[in-house]
C-alpha cells in the first residue's frame, strides 16, 4: 500500500465521502471496505459516443471497476491502482467479447494471479497484468515497443463515468484524444506528471473529451504503420475529467514493454 493510497483511505475512513479531485486513487476506494457508492467514482469516458459491438473486441471489463485489453488470451494489461498487490488471486472477474456489460453473450473469466509493476508506489509505473484461469477467445491488443506512435490521436474506450461525478456505464463509450508533450503537461501538472513513464491526452485548452473514473487500467490506443491496432497508454489519472487545462494521464506503455514481456512471461504468458 503506498502512501498515496493510505492517505485516500486515511481520508476515506474520517467521512470524506466526497472524492479528491486529484483522481488516481479512486478505484482504491471502489475496492476499499468504506461505503463509497459505485454511482460516486465519477466519469468514464467523457464526451464521448458508443462503440460499436465488437469494434475494440480487446477490451475488457474488471469487476474491481476499472477497464483493461486483452495482452494475451488469458492475460489482461490493467493499470497498477486497480489492484492491491501482486500474487495468487481469485477475486476478479474479466468481461469480454460485448459492448453491453449484460449481454448475454458476454465472455467472462476468473483471475487465477495478479502481477503488480515491480517498485510501484503510486506515482509512474501505473501497470499491472492479470492472469485469467482460461484464455479468452478473443483479439489480443499489442503493445507499443517504442514511442514512434507517440503522436497524433489516440482512441480511448471504457465503461467509466461519463462525466465527473458521473455513473459508471453500461454501454462501452469511446472518443478521440490528441497527444499532449510532456513540456505542456508538466505546466498542468507540475511535478506530479513522471515524463519518462507518463504521456498525455486531452484537448488542452477546451477540455470536454477525457477518460474518467471507472476508465482506470483501459488501454490508449491507435493504428499502427499496417493500420492493426496498437496500446499506447493506460489510463492512469487526471485532475477531475475533461477539465480545461488539466489532461488525461496515461501509463507511457513502450517505457515498459521490455519489463510487461517479461511479467508475462513469469504468469506463464
Ligand atoms: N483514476 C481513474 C480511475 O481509477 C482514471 C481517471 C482518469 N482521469 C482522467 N481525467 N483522464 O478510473
Amino acid at each position: 500500500m503506498t502512501s498515496f493510497l493510505k492517505h485516500l483511505r486515511a481520508a476515506t475512513a474520517i467521512g470524506a465521502v466526497a472524492l479528491a479531485a486529484f483522481s488516481l486513487q479512486s478505484n482504491t476506494a471502489i475496492a476499499a471496505p468504506e461505503p463509497t457508492p459505485r454511482g460516486d467514482l465519477g466519469p468514464a469516458v467523457v464526451g464521448g459516443t458508443p462503440a460499436e459491438q465488437g469494434e475494440f473486441p480487446f477490451m475488457v471489463r474488471l469487476s474491481m471497476g476499472c477497464g483493461g485489453a486483452l495482452y494475451a488470451k488469458d492475460i489482461v494489461l490493467t493499470a497498477a491502482h486497480c489492484v492491491d498487490g501482486s500474487g495468487p488471486d481469485t477475486g476478479i472477474t474479466a468481461t469480454a467479447g460485448v459492448v453491453d456489460l449484460e449481454d448475454s453473450g458476454a465472455v467472462s473469466a476468473k483471475s487465477t494471479q495478479v502481477l503488480q509493476a515491480p517498485g510501484y508506489d503510486g506515482k509512474g509505473k501505473d501497470w499491472a497484468l492479470i492472469k485469467l484461469e482460461k484464455p479468452i477467445d478473443l483479439p489480443t491488443l499489442p503493445i507499443a515497443e517504442d514511442d514512434k506512435l507517440t503522436n497524433g490521436d489516440f482512441d480511448i474506450a471504457g465503461w467509466g463515468a461519463d462525466k465527473e461525478g458521473g455513473s459508471q456505464q453500461r454501454y462501452l463509450l469511446k472518443a478521440k484524444v490528441p497527444f499532449i508533450d510532456d513540456a505542456t503537461c508538466q505546466s498542468a501538472y507540475g511535478d506530479q506528471l513522471t515524463p519518462g513513464e507518463e504521456i498525455c491526452a486531452g484537448n488542452l485548452d477546451a477540455g470536454g473529451i477525457d477518460t474518467c473514473q471507472g476508465d482506470s487500467g483501459g488501454p490508449m490506443f491507435r493504428k499502427d504503420e499496417a493500420g492493426a491496432w496498437i496500446q499506447v497508454g493506460i489510463v492512469s489519472w487526471g485532475e477531475g475529467c475533461a477539465r480545461p487545462g488539466k489532461p488525461g494521464v496515461y501509463t507511457e506503455v513502450s517505457a515498459f514493454a521490455a519489463d510487461i514481456k517479461k511479467a508475462a512471461g513469469e504468469l506463464g504468458g
